[in-house]
């Protein structure tokens, strides 16, 4: 471990570190435009200048491009170094037309901020500027070439980390050109990353262009809700409106970077005007109180005419952790049997066979995947299915792993070898390796767990799972060893459903009648629901989720619920009087909904969702990596 001074501060690091990592341990800030943790060193930009006083290396040195040395004495202050860090600054601003006022990236925009500490706050160029022609990206990115600065940053993501093909940096003299050879909408399903690495404007968020200013966004740390992966976003909101979604860092889950259909997907349900927003009694609007005492009375009276077992409380893949374990005491106090957390039974034991499966010894992370050796993937789309595993498995392919496709076909960015069965993989010579395989596949690979190893680490598994929150449905089903509604259904006891976010098939509840549906989404069962009790959405509230690691995470409420400004057209605009809850905005947690009817049903109040064994989530920092359940 060398051991080197930077400003004054010894520092000690791991060999291959730069320089500007080492000085970033300390919180030594050093300007950078082309260096990013995920893609390493470029030198391109020449921005992150210091000065070495003393050591094996002299003099103004790039500290991304240079390795930590013993005795190393360096400067990030002195004047030197400031000088050069100012010039380039100047040098690289040269043809930048200097929007900022009309930019969608100012005030979020890395170079703005380099610019304007670095000193360089008056223009003397006075010459003409090099212009480019910008091109169509498609629906999502805006392209505005003139503010480039050549970092390379774009096509060193799209290229090398993402794979993808269409997107490149073209030259001639001293124009340099980062697009596609046409206009089109851009291929990798990763696209929108360029938005979050470009340090400039050159690639923006058109789904939320000129929509607000960084200063006027309400945010929170969050968690993707599109699958099973649970990687880490930061929703952006305003005035009620989920303007779009920037990828958060975290190194266990999905490391820097989210998918398009995270990014692009998630806002549009979320913002409809039209999803449930007051609680309905027979298609009328109701109050609260009115709609839980209807759901109360049907209750009730199903049981006086049926007995006990007749309502079939049904939760789902997309509810919190709290909504999950409020349910069983709902069950109770309703006499029902336990709740119901998988309408399929196909696929209630599919998933729980994988959850109660998996241990933390053998359970992947997506890092797990990154530095895997040899991955094999059994069955499964993980385009459609997952795709930041993609992504993931990329990683560890471009680092020399052997990736193995077994089954269905998988097109994936990367050499993959199609062979027969799992025996044709290179698994027990490998150091590190994974299989990665949907639930159906899960029974199999577990069998490889207790492979004879020759030198590596035993084989771990990831497996990908139906839905953002399939992992914490599966405990809750097994720990209450309860039924899938199809089962429940066949038994012929059941006379009402109450449903919890669930997406019960119309065919499955055609003779049963749907009491209340608690849910945020327009479904077939609010629409088939006698009751409608209308709940926040995940970017309104705090909750927990679990993802297909068994890694629990928290998100946060982003934003307070309510019809958004931007979106009053299509469901008309409210009728203008003085209200402390805007309008369309009256919702509540599913768990809260739960808890409430717990307490008209003769039951106690909740005040912690999370108890026994589930009580260390209660504090989980969302900003975290979170906090594998084998741990609790
Ligand atoms: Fe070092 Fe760009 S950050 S040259």
């Amino acid at each position: 471990m060398p051991k080197l001074i930077i400003d004054n501060i010894p520092v000690e690091v791991a060999e291959g570190t730069t320089v500007l990592e080492a000085a970033q341990s300390v919180d030594i800030p050093i300007p950078h435009f082309c260096w990013h943790p995920a893609l390493g060193k470029a030198g391109a930009c020449r921005v992150c200048a210091v000065k070495m006083l003393d050591g094996p290396v002299k003099g103004i040195q790039m500290s991304c491009m240079l390795p930590v040395m013993e005795e190393m004495v360096v400067s990030t202050t002195d004047p030197e170094a400031m000088a050069m860090r100012r010039s380039v600054i100047e040098w690289l601003m040269i043809n930048h037309p200097h929007d900022c006022p009309v930019c969608d990236e100012g005030g979020e925009c890395q170079l703005q901020d380099y610019t304007i500490a670095g000193g360089h706050g008056i223009r003397r160029y006075t010459g003409t500027k090099r212009t480019h022609v910008n091109q169509q990206l498609g629906p999502y990115i805006e392209h505005e070439m003139n503010r480039c600065i050549q970092c390379y940053r774009c096509v060193r993501f799209y290229q090398e980390y993402a794979g993808g093909t269409d997107f490149g940096v073209m030259g001639s003299a001293g124009r340099v050109y980062f697009g596609r050879f046409q206009d089109g909408p851009l291929e990798s399903p990763f696209s929108g990353n360029l938005v979050d690495i470009c340090p400039t404007g050159v690639f923006t968020d058109k789904t939320a262009r000129f929509r607000a200013r960084y200063w006027d966004y309400d945010m929170a740390p969050s968690i993707c809700q599109e699958c099973s992966l649970g990687c880490s976003i930061t929703p952006v909101a305003r005035y009620r409106e989920l303007l779009k979604i920037i990828g958060r860092r975290n190194d266990a889950v999905n490391a820097w970077f989210i998918c398009d259909r995270g990014r692009f997907s998630a806002a549009t349900p979320v913002n409809n005007p039209l999803r449930p927003r007051t609680p309905r009694i027979e298609g009328r609007e109701a109050g609260w109180d009115s709609a839980l005492d209807a759901i109360v009375q049907r209750v009730s009276e199903l049981l006086k005419n049926h007995g006990p077992g007749c309502i079939a409380l049904v939760g789902s893949q997309r509810l919190s952790l709290e909504g999950m374990a409020l349910l069983p005491e709902l069950s109770t106090i309703m006499l029902a049997d336990a709740p119901c957390y998988f309408c399929d039974e196909r696929e209630r034991v599919q998933t729980s066979a994988a959850v109660t499966g998996l241990t933390g010894a053998i359970s992947a992370s997506m890092a797990d995947i990154r530095q895997a050796d040899c991955i094999a993937i059994v069955d499964v789309d993980l385009m459609a299915e997952a795709p930041m595993m993609v992504l993931a498995v990329r990683q560890a392919w471009r680092s020399g792993a052997g990736v193995y496709s077994i089954g269905e076909t998988v097109d994936l960015p990367c050499e993959c070898t199609a062979v027969a069965t799992l025996d044709d993989v290179p698994l027990a010579t490998a150091q590190r390796p994974v299989i990665i395989c949907g639930t159906s596949g899960f029974t199999t690979a577990r069998q490889y767990v207790s492979l004879p190893m020759a030198k590596g680490e035993p084989v771990k598994i990831s497996c990908i799972l139906p839905g953002p929150n399939s992992f914490s449905a599966a405990l809750f089903s097994h720990e209450h060893a309860a039924i899938s509604l199809e089962q429940a259904i066949s038994s012929g006891r059941i006379k009402g459903i109450i449903a919890v976010e669930a997406d019960i098939p119309p065919e499955l509840s055609a003779d049963i009648p749907v009491i209340a549906a608690l849910d945020w989404r327009n479904t077939d069962t609010v629409a088939a629901a006698q009751i409608i009790l209308p709940t926040t959405a995940w970017a309104e509230m705090d909750g927990t989720c679990i993802n297909n690691e068994g890694r629990a995470q928290h998100f946060r409420k982003t934003m307070n619920p309510g019809l958004p400004v931007h979106g009053l057209n299509p469901a008309g605009h409210p009728s203008h009087l003085h209200r402390t809850i805007p309008p369309g905005g009256d919702l509540r947690p599913a768990w809260q909904i739960i808890d409430e009817l717990i307490v008209r049903m003769g039951g106690t109040r909740t005040t912690e969702q999370l108890n026994g064994k589930w009580e260390k989530l209660r504090h989980l920092d969302a900003e975290g990596d979170g906090l594998p359940i084998y741990e609790l």
